[in-house]
Formats: structure tokens, C-alpha cells, sequence
């Protein structure tokens, strides 16, 4: 494996070596921690802020299970802790921006308390850009790791305790597999479950291939022997993780496929499973008949387009047209009646026009998405995007932006109303967070539902609503039994 070490032993992301995919095999590394690093938390406190996408949550649970497994308890309050964690994120600007900011804040409590020990972690640090300004501007950073090395956790804060020095270690490698890492979950009766890592599309405006290395799956019996455990466990919903899902078990060389794992879920006797994202390319007839057939799949799918415009999507090298895209929406509506579809959108890549974004905004109508994050592009060093002209002013895309919301948005509202007066299963979560007296879940569509109790023993079960009330974000209804 490459490795930039420079003089003071720091290993350095390299963004030429994060592009590269040679033909090796993934190693399966098994967690273990020596001796010498099982206590190195007793007494003392930690804290991990999670920002970007699931696969960073999933992440976190599995570093918090490291912490604990040494010793570490969870701080009350971050500003308190022993141990803090930023978990970044890379993947737009402004999700950058609110590192840089916490960064200041926990300048300010390190001068209070010296011994803090405070760590990068995640997407950012593989940025070469990102490390640099953290190892110069940021010398009350003393732990800086990437995605390739969360195992290594202990082996890093010893070094930061006990040398004194920065610890920075950041793998610009393809990656491997860990397995059997300790993990806290956040959440009693949802858990989230990686089946695979990674991402081999690159996609020219995307910086995750970079960050989180090749596209490399879990083996079908570590998926389903984590699947059995939770539902021993009592966890009613999962949601299956990967930045292309649906390409699972291709680098494993058989023939196994996302739909045969789906299959195979089900069978385990989870009542809920979701999953994200899936690619409109690789998305086939196995994997729709699988969503069809497997009672424990839900209803409802993100499936990113991105754009409506052909051009737009060649040159982002999505790999799929317009028609292609709304042929396979056609497939999964037929097959799932019902079926609620949401999407990601980018808007004002570079040289896009406005003929072409209006492409993106009729797209949003024939598709009947019923909820989209949309994002303005955002220009990240190292990928292909960067690289092109950008001639469209930002106060332009703002227009384009807010025009697109509008759209989306009358989405919302139809994917709610189209409940009223039916009758739904909702997977509580607990209180409603904007109405005391209420509580609230999601429905098997993904729609947010509050209903009148203050049953907290109904937290974690699946409830029968009858929707009274249609708004864009949620909706509202009746106990019902
Ligand atoms: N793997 C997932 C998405 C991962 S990133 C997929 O391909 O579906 C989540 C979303 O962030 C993407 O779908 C895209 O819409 C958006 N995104 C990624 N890079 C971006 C960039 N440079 N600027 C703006 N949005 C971006
Ligand atoms: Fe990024 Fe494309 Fe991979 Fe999604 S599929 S993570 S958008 S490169
Ligand atoms: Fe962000 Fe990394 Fe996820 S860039 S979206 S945290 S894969």
C-alpha cells in the first residue's frame, strides 16, 4: 500500500492515489485491540459529532463501540468531554464550512482544559487540501484520521497521550473490509447495516470515490448473521448502506446479487428494511421483483437522478439517460403500486444552461417524486468537474435553486395527501418533537406521522394511524384499535 510519510511521521492523503483501482482483493481485517491500549479510556470521557451521510452515522457507532470497548464513557455535554471526535463530512463546501466553525469553538474550551484530546476523522481529512490546513492552522488538533483507519483508533490516541505529537494518519489505499468492531447504536429498534463500501462510479462532480475508496462488499454471512442479531435483539427496521448499493457482490466474483441479498433478508424475519442509495444504472428486474416480492422491503425508494437532461448526465458520467432513468421509475411503479420515490438533484453543474435545468424541472413532474435533496454544485478539488468552465453566475443558480424547491416541494405535499383518510403503519420513534401530547414514526412510504398519545411503551412498535391531516412534511392522524 502507498503511503505518504513525511518527516515527522505523519502519513498524508495523496488524491492521485485515492483515484487509482488496481485488481487485488479485499483483505477481511478482523478488529482486535492489544493489551497495552484496554484501559486507555477508563476515567475518561468522550464525544463524537457526526456530519454528512449515513455511512458516516454507521461509522460513529462503530468508533463509539471502539471507546467504550477501552474504556472511554460518553460525555453529557461535548464541551466537557475528554475525547471529542468530528466525524466530516466532504462532499459540498458548506458541509466543510461547519467543521472549520465547531474547530473554533472547541478552540476556545481546549484553553480551559488542556488535556482535551481533539480529533479529525471521516471524509475531510482525505482531502489533501483539508489535512494541510488542519496540520497548519490547526495546531490544537492532535488526532487526524481518515475512513481507511477507524480501526486504528486506539493505536492513534495513545500516541497523541503519551508522545505528544499530532497523530496523523490518513490511508489514500483502496480499502479493506473491518469486521467485528464493537458498536454502540444510537437507536434501540433501528439500526443502520454497511453492505458494502466505497464507490467506483466517479462521478465527475463527486469527491466520495476519493474519500472512501474502492467499491468492495461485505460477505453475504457477515450481512446476515449482523441481520440475525439484531432482529434477537428486538430491532424492528434496517437500512442497508452503501454509496451504490445495488451494485453489491459484483466485486465478489459470483453471482449473488443486491436482489438475492434482499431475498435473503427478509428471510431473516426483520419486519422493516430500507436501503441507501441505490444507482439508477445498476438498478435490474432482481433487485425490483426482489423490493416486490420481500414483504419486509419498504414501499418507498431514494434514487438519485441528479438531472433530467441528457447532456448533463453524460457529462457527469451518471451512465443513464433521461429515458433510461424514467423507464426504470416505470418498472418499480408497476411492480410496487404505490411505491414512493425520492431523489437527489443537483443544480448549476458547471456549463449547464437553462434550457437544460428546465429539463431537470419537467423530470420532477413526470417522475411524481414525492421529496428530493436538492443542492446547488459544489466545486471539489481533485474530481473532473473542477477542472470546467463554470460560466453561470451563482446568483443565476440561486434562481434555478429556489424554482426547483417549488417543484419538489408541490412533490411533498401530493406524497402526503395521497394517505388521507387511509389508514397506515407507523414505526414509533417517540415523542413529537414540535407537539407535546403527540408522538411520532415513520410510515412503510417514508412519510413523518404524528398521532394524539402519550403512550411512551408504543416507542419502538408498529402502530396502525388513520391519516387525518396532509401537510408537506408530515402527517397527521388517529390511534387506530
Ligand atoms: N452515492 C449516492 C450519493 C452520495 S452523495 C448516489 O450516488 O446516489 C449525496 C448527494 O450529494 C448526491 O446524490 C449528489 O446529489 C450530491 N452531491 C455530491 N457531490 C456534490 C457536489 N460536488 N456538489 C453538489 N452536490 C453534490
Ligand atoms: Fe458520488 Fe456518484 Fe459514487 Fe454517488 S455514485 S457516491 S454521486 S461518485
Ligand atoms: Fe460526506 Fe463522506 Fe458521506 S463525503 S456524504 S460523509 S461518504
Amino acid at each position: 500500500m502507498a503511503k505518504c510519510v513525511n518527516k515527522e511521521n505523519m502519513v498524508l492523503p495523496s488524491l492521485k492515489e485515492a483515484r487509482l483501482r488496481r485488481n487485488f482483493k479485499t483483505e477481511t481485517i478482523k478488529y482486535s485491540v492489544i493489551d497495552k491500549y484496554a484501559h486507555l479510556g477508563d476515567g475518561k470521557t468522550y464525544y463524537i459529532y457526526t456530519y454528512g451521510c449515513q455511512g458516516n452515522e454507521a461509522d460513529s457507532e462503530i468508533m463509539a463501540g471502539i471507546l467504550e470497548s477501552i474504556g472511554y464513557k460518553k460525555a453529557m455535554d461535548p464541551l466537557d468531554a475528554d475525547l471529542v471526535l468530528l466525524n466530516t463530512c466532504a462532499v459540498r463546501e458548506n458541509a466543510e464550512q461547519r467543521i472549520w466553525g465547531v474547530l473554533g469553538q472547541l478552540k476556545g474550551r481546549k484553553r480551559n482544559h488542556p488535556d482535551m484530546i481533539i480529533g479529525i476523522c471521516g471524509c475531510m481529512p482525505q482531502e489533501e487540501n483539508a489535512t494541510q490546513k488542519l496540520i497548519e492552522s490547526y495546531p490544537f488538533v492532535d488526532l487526524i484520521f481518515g475512513t481507511h483507519n477507524r480501526g486504528n483508533l486506539p493505536k492513534l490516541i495513545y500516541q497523541a497521550y503519551f508522545t505528544k505529537e499530532k497523530a496523523v494518519e490518513v490511508l489514500s489505499t483502496e480499502g479493506n473490509i473491518l469486521e467485528g468492531a464493537p458498536k454502540v447504536r444510537d437507536n434501540k429498534y433501528k439500526a443502520w447495516v454497511h453492505i458494502m463500501y466505497g464507490c467506483d462510479e466517479f462521478c465527475t462532480y463527486c469527491i466520495v470515490p476519493y474519500t472512501r475508496g474502492r467499491e468492495r462488499s461485505r460477505a453475504k454471512e457477515d450481512i446476515l448473521a449482523e441481520v440475525n442479531e439484531l432482529v434477537k435483539e428486538g430491532y424492528k427496521e434496517i437500512t442497508l448502506l452503501g454509496q451504490n448499493v445495488n451494485a453489491y457482490g459484483k466485486d465478489l466474483g459470483n453471482d449473488y446479487t443486491f436482489g438475492d441479498l434482499l431475498r435473503d433478508i427478509d428471510k431473516t424475519g426483520i419486519e422493516r428494511v430500507r436501503f441507501t442509495s441505490p444507482h439508477p444504472r445498476d438498478m435490474d428486474e432482481n433487485a425490483i421483483s426482489a423490493m416486490a416480492e420481500c414483504k419486509s422491503v419498504m414501499p418507498h425508494i431514494h434514487f438519485p437522478v441528479q438531472s433530467g437532461n441528457d447532456r448533463v448526465l453524460k457529462i457527469m458520467n451518471r451512465k443513464y439517460t433521461r429515458e433510461e432513468y424514467l423507464y426504470k421509475i416505470k418498472r418499480l411503479k408497476e411492480e410496487i403500486p404505490g411505491i414512493s420515490i425520492t431523489t437527489d438533484i443537483i443544480v448549476g453543474y458547471p456549463g449547464e444552461t437553462k434550457e437544460e435545468f428546465n429539463d431537470t424541472l419537467s423530470l420532477v413532474e413526470e417522475a411524481g417524486f414525492e421529496g428530493a435533496f436538492t443542492f446547488i454544485y459544489s466545486k471539489r478539488e481533485g474530481t473532473p468537474a473542477a477542472k470546467m468552465e463554470d460560466p453561470i453566475s451563482d446568483s443565476e443558480k440561486h434562481e434555478w435553486f429556489d424554482e426547483l424547491k417549488k417543484a419538489v416541494d408541490k412533490g411533498y405535499l401530493r406524497g402526503t395527501e395521497r394517505f388521507v383518510g387511509e389508514v397506515v403503519e407507523v414505526l414509533v420513534d417517540g415523542e413529537s418533537k414540535s407537539d407535546l401530547g403527540m408522538m411520532s414514526g415513520y410510515s412503510k412510504h417514508n412519510k413523518l406521522t404524528h398521532f394524539k398519545s402519550n403512550d411512551k411503551s408504543l416507542i419502538g412498535k408498529i402502530v396502525k394511524v388513520k391519516v387525518k391531516e396532509a401537510k408537506s412534511w408530515f402527517m397527521i392522524g388517529d390511534l387506530v384499535e
